[in-house]
């Protein structure tokens, strides 16, 4: 066999796929409106930038540490404390190239063969591709939109089997934009204390809460900061997606292992982009609350035009910058699946959109309206058109 098991097993990730699809037509002149992307249509902030050229004039563009830079360890255990409310000292955090590199670190320094991990659905397409590169089974949970995709404790239990060794959370979430109340996180929390379960925490929207603040878990007691990752980045709350730079902060015993993955394999995040991500801690959250609020009148907007349309529904999403409308009434005719659904606004309306069986939901559309409020206006207007003639 030419390959290894492991990599036959994964699939791309459709959301690249389809913002490809788009990018591939607007090469060829076709005048395309994509919701696809994962990431803000803001600019990283002149000052993360200026702070980055200037640790290239001086030269700091050696190897670091393999957990990052002292200062910027010292800086995210400082927030974490601050922002989230939970003790770490800086040898319990270590700096990734990516939230995505940290989550796959945390999945390679866990799982055997066989070994579970519950994955809420809707989820985001890296969780269950990377637990099976990790040689591990993803076990999916499906979330309702009745209940605003919310997973539930009980949920969670009914799913538990004497092979489950970890739990995803994903809150706000990618594709939804549910977030969990912190009541139920309390119960998640203690479900997973009492049955020796680890949680993997990706907290990588948490600046974008539309209805009160967001709640890490492992804030919430002594117990479950022992048993949980707390995983983010400074991707989507300081528009630098391309920058490469998130965190992982966890119990040492598991930061050494994970600095084990990343000295045999990255050897450390890029040195000057790190210099950038500290000048994005001293802005203490100012950036991405202004993006907030744009994005909260975009979200308004969408949601809006959505239950304008006859037969489509939508839960209103409380954080993050996605929509995840259910399309299933169109699901009739030519159009079998929300797959064909895409296609068919791709080349009817020129509009791009990700299907909700990509994120493990089949019936539901992922529109990102991180996009400027006119690309949102023409998009809706093009989407509705198309879905008159159906
Ligand atoms: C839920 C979620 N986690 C992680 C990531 C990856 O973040 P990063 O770009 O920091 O690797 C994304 C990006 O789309 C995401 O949506």
């Amino acid at each position: 066999m030419e390959f290894s098991e492991r990599i036959l097993r994964v699939q791309p990730s459709q959301t690249l796929v389809i913002t490809a699809k788009a990018s591939e037509m607007r090469r060829k002149g076709i005048d395309i409106i994509s919701f696809g992307a994962g990431e803000p249509d803001f600019d990283t902030p002149d000052f993360v930038k200026e702070a980055a050229i200037k640790a290239l004039k001086e030269g700091k563009t050696r190897y670091t540490p393999a957990a990052g830079i002292p200062e910027l360890r010292e800086g995210v255990a400082k927030r974490l404390k601050e922002k989230n409310n939970i003790e770490y000292s800086p040898s319990e955090v270590v700096i990734t190239p990516g939230a995505k590199m940290g989550l796959y670190e945390v999945f390679t320094i866990l799982l055997n063969p066989g070994d579970e991990v519950i994955v809420p659905a809707p989820y985001w397409v890296s969780y269950t591709e990377q637990i099976k590169m990790c040689d591990g089974t993803p076990v999916i949970v499906q979330t309702e939109e009745k209940d605003g995709f919310v997973i539930t404790a009980d949920k969670i239990k009914e799913a538990i089997t004497p092979k489950t060794k970890a739990l995803v959370l994903n809150t706000p979430s990618n594709p939804t934009g549910a977030v969990i109340p912190k009541e139920e996180l309390e119960k998640i929390a203690k479900l997973c204390v009492e049955n020796n379960i680890l949680i993997v925490s990706d907290e990588c929207y948490e600046e974008f809460c539309y209805d009160g603040e967001h709640t890490s878990i492992a804030s919430l007691s002594p117990e479950v900061r022992e048993i949980t990752f707390t995983v983010n980045a400074f991707s989507k709350s300081y528009s630098m997606t391309g920058w490469r730079l998130g965190w992982v902060a966890a119990p040492e015993k598991y930061i050494k292992k994970i600095l084990i993955v990343q000295s045999q394999t990255i050897s450390n995040p890029t040195s000057f982009a790190q210099y950038g991500a500290l000048a994005a801690l001293e802005d203490k959250g100012k950036f991405p609350a202004m993006m907030k609020e744009e994005f909260r009148k975009r979200r308004d907007y969408v949601v809006e035009q959505f239950l304008s349309i006859p037969g489509i529904t939508c839960s209103v999403p409380r954080g993050a910058f996605y929509v995840f409308p259910n399309i299933s009434a169109y699901i009739k005719g030519d159009i079998k699946n929300d797959i064909d659904f895409t296609t068919y606004l791709l080349e009817e309306a020129k509009v791009a959109v990700v299907p909700g069986s990509a994120f493990g939901k089949e019936g539901y559309i992922r529109l990102s309206y991180a996009t400027s409020m006119d690309n949102i206006k023409e998009g809706m207007d093009r989407i509705k058109k198309a879905l008159q003639k159906l």
